[in-house]
This record gives structure tokens, sequence and C-alpha cells, in this order.
């Protein structure tokens, strides 16, 4: 069975100080809690911190993006390597805002997807279509291409440790979230595509979270969702009394 997933992508917010506070918070509430996973995504600076913070507590630290390099002369860039190095045990890759703000590309998605599962990193790839692409009814494509494109040379044992993200680019930090059946049948779509790709068991124990605007009081609809397995949350999970309730509906 797959055990719900609720991730928090703090984006490039909070300081040192109030990300500590929010990690304080979470951690007393989700305890010994073994029916849901719990990860946070903190800036890439504040990491190391973090993930000391969260020792000993069930809740993961990932990083919101890797190099696809290792090492070498990338001003600027942090390695998967790096992100292991300070307590990461998971990145997310291919988020639309590296898409679409930083121009990120199918294949620049892919060869991350295989850095960070080299380093040691579990990865959660993110999919999903802009307005205009649904609009032009081709929601399926583009996740199709983007789903294909990501997992390019990915193993089905590798999978074990891939999450997929299901976020449409209008949802997300817009307040209009995907609608318990739009989300239903891109979800179904997308295990069907991993079926294909892999195989029925791999679909059937891959998680597809979903991402966009996901709220306290949308995510028990959304969670009841068949092939709905997690949730990706950004503006909702920087305080912990908007991501609790969040992690207590799902479990
Ligand atoms: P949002 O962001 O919850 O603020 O819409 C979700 C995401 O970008 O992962």
């Amino acid at each position: 069975m797959r055990i719900p997933f609720i991730a928090g992508n703090w984006k490039m917010n909070l300081d040192r100080r109030s990300a500590l506070e929010l990690v304080e918070g979470l951690r007393r509430r989700v305890g010994e809690r073994r029916d849901v996973e719990v990860a946070v995504f903190p800036p890439s600076v504040y990491l190391d911190e973090i993930a000391r913070a969260l020792m000993g507590s069930p809740i993961r630290v990932g990083g919101q993006n890797c190099c696809d390099e290792e090492s070498g002369a990338f001003t600027g860039e942090v390695s998967a390597t790096m992100l292991a190095d300070v307590g990461a045990e998971l990145v997310l890759v291919g988020h639309s805002e590296r898409r679409h703000l930083y121009g990120e590309g199918d294949e620049l998605i892919r060869r991350k997807v295989h850095a960070a599962l080299d380093a040691g990193l579990d990865v959660i790839l993110c999919v999903g279509e802009t307005i205009e692409e649904r609009e032009a009814g081709h929601t399926e494509q583009v996740v199709a291409r983007q789903l294909r494109a990501g997992l390019e040379g990915i193993s089905a044992p590798e999978m074990a440790r891939v999450t997929v993200a299901y976020e449409p680019v209008w949802a997300i930090g817009t307040g209009h979230t995907a609608t318990a059946a739009q989300a239903g049948e891109v979800h179904a779509y997308l295990r069907g595509l991993l079926e294909g790709l892999y195989s029925e068991p791999v679909a059937a124990a891959t998680r597809i979270q979903y991402g966009g605007s996901v709220k306290a009081d949308n995510a028990a609809e959304l969670m009841a969702v068949t092939d709905v397995d997690g949730a990706l949350v950004g503006g909702a999970s920087l305080k912990p009394e908007a991501f609790l309730p969040i992690i207590e509906f799902s479990g």
C-alpha cells in the first residue's frame, strides 16, 4: 500500500529563526506517526541546520533543486552530493518554477533526476501543464512528455525512490486548486503511463502527489481521490497551524 506523503516546499521564504520555529512546531506534533510520511524542503542555506533540528524525528528534509553535475566550475550551483552531505534525503526536480522561471527543460531535468538518485537522494519529480496547455486540450500530452523524459534511463528498482508530483501550473500559488475530478483524471493517467513504462506493480507502488494551492480546507477532498497519494504544499507549509491539519487529513 502507498503511505500518504505530505511535503512542504518552502520556496524562497522564511529566515533562519522562523524556519527553526516552524520545524519545532512540526516536530512536536508529527511525533512518531507511521501512517503518513512528511518532508520539508527548506532553502539550501538552511538545510544543514534544519536537518540537525529534525534529527531523530520522522520528518525528512530535502533540497528544492540540485545541479545536474557532481562538482566543478558551476558557479552558484549546489550538487546532489552536497545536499546529501548536509543531511538532505530528497530533492525536488522539475518544479514548475524551475521549468518556467528558470527555463529548465526536459533534458536538464532528466540529468538532475539521475544525479540525485546517484547521490543517494530520493526524488520528487514534478510535472504539470500551464493554463494555455490545459485549455488547448494538451494536458495529457504535456505531462506524458515530462514524465517520460524525466524518468528516461531510470530502472524499476530505482522507482522505489521516486515520487511523482502532479502540479498544474495554473494552480500553484493562485488559490485555484484543481478539483478532485481534475486531479483524479490526471493522476490515473500518470499511473497508467507508469504501468506502460515499467509494470503494474511499479505503477501501484509509486506515489503521486497533488500540488497547487493545497490547504487545510481542500486537503481531505483531494486526498480522498484514489490515485492521489499525498500533497506537495507551498504557501500552506510555512506555518504549523496551516500545515499540520493537511498532514492530519491524510493519515
Ligand atoms: P502552493 O505551491 O501550495 O503555494 O500553490 C505548491 C508548489 O509549488 O509546490
